[in-house]
């Protein structure tokens, strides 16, 4: 195929066959209108997506979102060529142009999150190599399992709950233990960076496996999750105090959610954690990896679209 017979235009929006060429979690966008990456994510985007074609027959797309608030860049959300075009440059040729159109909106720098574990995730890497992105940083590491791999693991159900600890549903938390938790926050600070509760449980929280751990009758530890689609759950943010993460008192807490998730049909659970997070992904790598069906990273890439558009 020669590079000259492929043309790349702009989507159209709800344009006809676009659906089959993005993640069914972004079908939402391809309206093109204001929206969120996630529903209830709390952060205003639009789409914008470029066709490659031949002959007037679409075979590629890349899919991005650029903000709707100050501060945030633009991101590519997904790039798919059909597979008898691949290796002829098409995807890069639609990096390329996505690069242009942004720099010409005035956008500076082009950000892009993928996952590891696929086929062709060296050839996404190769595609950013070739438009002179920096190197991929790995941002998080991604556990998916089903509640039943889950109770294979070596720490499931094994950590019992001692007498001044109780579990409860998330749902049962007090408008004053809220309160509470978030004063003696803002007094003496002890709960990690990212991880306080009130940033995760405003938008919503599956009622079914988010727990708290009460000690002694303050709220010190829970595990808020939401549902991400039909019969799948991702474990968002887990915390216990520091004095009692180091006895492994999110152990109870997790093995309580599964099994509730375990009982309601779930049949999917994905956790994710940053890379910053030494102990999660030490506990991840040593507790948790070998029992389930994927470990696999997600690596971000960036670019200054200021600097020269040239590829290599
Ligand atoms: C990833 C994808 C979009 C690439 O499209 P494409 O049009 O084939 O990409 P390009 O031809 O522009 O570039 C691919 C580059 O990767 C290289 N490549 C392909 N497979 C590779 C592999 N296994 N190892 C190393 N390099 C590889 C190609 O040789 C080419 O580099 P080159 O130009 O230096 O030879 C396409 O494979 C696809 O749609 N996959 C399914 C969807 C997907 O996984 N998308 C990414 C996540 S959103």
């Amino acid at each position: 195929m020669s590079e000259k017979e492929i043309e790349i235009r702009p989507l159209e929006a709800s344009e006809p066959g676009a659906a089959s060429m993005t993640f069914p979690a972004y079908h939402h966008l391809l309206p093109l209108a204001p929206s969120e990456r996630h529903p209830g994510d709390g952060k205003p985007i639009k789409a914008l997506g470029l066709v490659a074609s031949k002959g007037g027959d679409p075979l590629g797309l890349v899919l991005a979102e650029i903000p709707l608030v100050e501060g945030r860049n633009p991101e590519i959300l997904s790039l798919f060529v059909k597979a008898e075009s691949r290796n002829q440059g098409v995807a890069t040729r639609l990096v390329e142009s996505l690069e242009g159109l942004l720099r010409e909106m005035g956008f500076v720098h082009l950000e892009s999150v993928y996952m590891t574990g696929k086929p062709t995730v060296r050839a996404v890497e190769r595609i950013f190599e070739k438009r002179r992105f920096d190197p991929p940083i790995a941002r998080t590491i991604t556990v998916k399992f089903t509640p039943e791999e889950a109770a294979t693991t070596p720490w499931y159900g094994r950590v019992p709950l001692r007498g001044d600890e109780k579990l409860f549903p998330w749902t049962e938390i007090t408008p004053e233990e809220r309160t509470q938790i978030q004063q003696s926050h803002a007094r003496s600070p002890w709960i990690a960076e990212g991880l306080e509760s009130w940033r995760h449980d405003s938008i919503g929280f599956d009622p079914v496996s988010s727990m708290g751990l009460r000690y002694r009758g303050a709220v010190v530890g829970w595990v808020i999750n939401h549902v991400i689609a039909p019969q799948t759950v991702r474990f968002t943010c887990s915390f216990v105090r520091a004095d009692l993460a180091r006895r492994a008192r999110i152990l109870p807490l997790y093995t309580a959610s599964l099994e509730r998730l375990r009982a309601s049909g779930c049949r999917h659970c994905l956790f994710v954690t940053p890379v910053s997070y030494g102990p999660m992904v030490e506990f991840v790598r040593t507790r948790c990896q070998d029992w389930v069906s994927f470990v696999g990273e997600t690596r971000g890439v960036v670019k200054k679209l200021t600097s020269s558009p040239a590829a290599s």
